[in-house]
């Protein structure tokens, strides 16, 4: 018997949740710029958002079914161009909203993780040149200002999603978002994100309770041989200076996936043998673990895993893969790390920036009805979330 034979316990109180984002569910996000982009003349993105999940009527359904499964959090996102679709222009219909959801995911018994900005901006945002804009900070914390008398009574509010992404994707006012990346950021958008963020953050400190913090993609970068200083040259404008960024904040959001092997040229394909998921991503899910282990050691503050999931049509091995990444999450924990909660990424299959081919949900989404049908995954992580405890399921390997 190995000592993963054994349950792992986690600490009472853990959040054991998932999460979406506004426009990979919502449907018809009409004054966004990812809008803009799937509907030019000439898209170069596969698939159109659409009606999405349509969550943006059913988020009821969808906050009541993960409580039935034993999850105890939902992160969802407020579409900032639902909010103001012109400058200086806000909708309190639609901030009331949001509010109804908050308030359902209270009624539910499930605490929100609400995320203020998930890469989609208003168009007129993007045509001002988006983060790249001198008073891009300035729109974003007034629009802070006006959604925060609806978050009094959340516990976590992410400010921005993955802004060490978004500062490699400039917005092109013509056709568009682009799509998040690991380009060379821009120095200009990231400072103008971490001003924002810091705008946000003394809003939400002065108008709420809210804990607030901001979620960085981690890329688990290893080095290949010989190339050490490269890989550190690399990290740093992509991640590090993000998660430094996040010293003063409440907790700092983790979302990992996979692991990226950096060379002397930059980038090293994912090797040919390595099993790979529908993203084209290796199967490695102890990226979560490197991620946490990562994050704390920068940062220090306590921790939220705010995504990681597999894109996969076969269920069982997604439920490996979580296996695997909680496994490691544990070890993380059990040599410092505090994290004070896990949410999976993603709740639904959902529209994934461009495609709706990878499924990442634990609960599918019939793309007519709109019915939902919660996968084993589903059923499985809520019965982690029910008793705290982490079992090999029967179908990860031993060996
Ligand atoms: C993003 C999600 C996305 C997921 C999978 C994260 O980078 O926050 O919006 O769907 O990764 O690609």
């Amino acid at each position: 018997m190995t000592a993963q034979d054994h349950a792992l316990t986690f600490p009472q109180g853990f959040l054991w949740g998932a999460a979406t984002s506004a426009h990979q569910v919502e449907g018809n996000n009409v004054n966004s710029n990812w809008w803009v982009r799937e509907n030019a003349a000439q898209p170069d993105v596969r698939d159109r958002s659409g009606d999405a999940a349509d969550s943006f009527h059913r988020y009821e359904e969808d906050i009541a079914l993960l409580a039935s499964l034993g999850l105890t959090s939902y992160r969802f996102s407020i579409e900032w161009s639902r909010i103001e679709p012109a400058p200086g222009h806000f909708s309190l219909a639609m901030r009331e909203h949001y509010a109804r959801m908050i308030g359902s995911c209270a009624r539910h018994g499930l605490t929100p993780v609400v995320t203020l900005h998930h890469f989609t901006n208003p168009i007129w945002f993007s045509q001002l040149g988006g983060w790249e804009a001198p008073d891009a900070a300035s729109h974003f914390e007034r629009y802070v200002a006006f959604v925060a008398p609806i978050l009094q009574d959340v516990p976590w509010v992410c400010t921005i999603n993955e802004p060490n992404l978004l500062a490699g994707a400039p917005d092109d006012p013509a056709t568009g978002a682009a799509l998040a990346s690991l380009e060379a950021p821009s120095p200009r958008a990231t400072a103008n994100l971490i001003s924002a963020h810091e705008a946000a953050r003394r809003v939400l400190h002065s108008d709420t309770s809210a804990q607030t913090g901001w979620s960085i993609a981690a890329q688990a970068y290893h080095a290949a041989s010989g190339a050490e200083e490269e890989m550190l040259a690399y990290r740093y404008p992509r991640e590090d200076l993000f998660l430094e960024a996040a010293r003063s904040d409440d907790f700092v959001g983790v979302q990992a996936y996979l692991r990226t092997f950096i060379g002397k040229q930059g980038p090293l394909p994912v090797a040919e043998d390595a099993e790979t998921t529908q993203m084209g991503w290796e199967y490695f899910p102890q990226a979560l673990g490197i991620a946490v282990r990562h994050a704390h050691a920068i940062t220090g503050r306590p921790l939220l895993v705010t995504e990681n999931g597999m894109a996969t049509a076969d269920d069982n091995r997604r439920i490996d893969y979580t296996f695997e990444a909680l496994t490691a999450l544990h070890e993380a924990m059990a040599s410092g790390a505090d994290v004070r909660g896990y949410l999976h990424w993603s709740a639904l299959d959902n529209y994934e920036w461009g495609s709706n081919l990878p499924t990442f949900g634990l609960i599918a989404v019939d793309p007519e009805t709109f019915a939902r049908q919660a996968k084993p995954s589903a059923h499985w992580l809520g019965q982690v979330a029910r008793t705290g405890q982490l079992q090999r399921p029967l179908s990860v390997s031993t060996v």
